[in-house]
């Protein structure tokens, strides 16, 4: 079976392959990102519009991250990216500076279509916000520390050892082996 990911990041597909036996293959596909505040709802609509527009009947995954800071209700959360891209991470950090608690954490979904039915794997990596450090990995990573290091002062295996996204990725994989395929 090859599993077709849905995403423009290299990277992702990267990480995925170092999880699972089968084949992954990137596709691009441009899926609406409906309006929710449950990533797992935005990565099933994903994988069923991206299976229903393409012309294999190979399952597809899609993710869903976001970053959750805890004395902000949870924001960014879905709207992670949109967030990024408008007010940007260091004004963010500086919304979480202002607050005593500073915890916060990431959270994934990976969601598998194969046209019948679907199945989701949530991950998620607890730290606190601080003010930016590192050069590595992107987007909220320099303002995210886990147990003494930002995620941007992290090589890659470092990251991908602990990541929301990896979590999520082992549990897939665990279901895919118990499935026996
Ligand atoms: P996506 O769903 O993976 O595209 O991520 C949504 C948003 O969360 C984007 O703004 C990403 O920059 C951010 N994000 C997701 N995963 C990470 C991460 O591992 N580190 C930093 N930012 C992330």
């Amino acid at each position: 079976m090859t599993i077709r990911f849905v995403t423009s990041n290299a990277g992702k597909v990267e990480e995925a392959r170092e999880y699972l036996t089968d084949e992954v293959e990137q596709i691009n596909y441009d899926y609406t990102e409906i309006q929710s505040d449950d990533l797992g709802e935005i990565a099933v609509a994903g994988a069923k519009e991206a299976y229903e527009g393409t012309d294999s009947d190979e399952p597809v995954l899609v993710d869903d991250a976001g970053l959750f800071v805890e004395a902000l209700g949870g924001f960014p959360g879905p709207y992670s990216s949109y967030v990024e891209d408008t007010v940007g991470v260091e004004r963010v950090w500086k919304l979480a500076e202002r607050e005593e608690n500073r915890r916060a954490y990431f959270r994934c979904v990976v969601a598998y279509y194969d046209g019948e039915t679907a199945e989701t794997f949530d991950g998620s990596v607890p730290g606190r916000m601080v003010a930016p450090r590192g050069e590595g990995g992107f987007g909220y990573d320099p303002i995210f520390e886990h147990e003494g290091q930002t995620l941007a002062e992290m090589s890659t295996e470092q990251k991908n050892a602990i990541s929301h996204r990896g979590r999520a990725l082992a549990k897939f994989a665990d279901w895919l082996a118990e499935r026996g395929e």
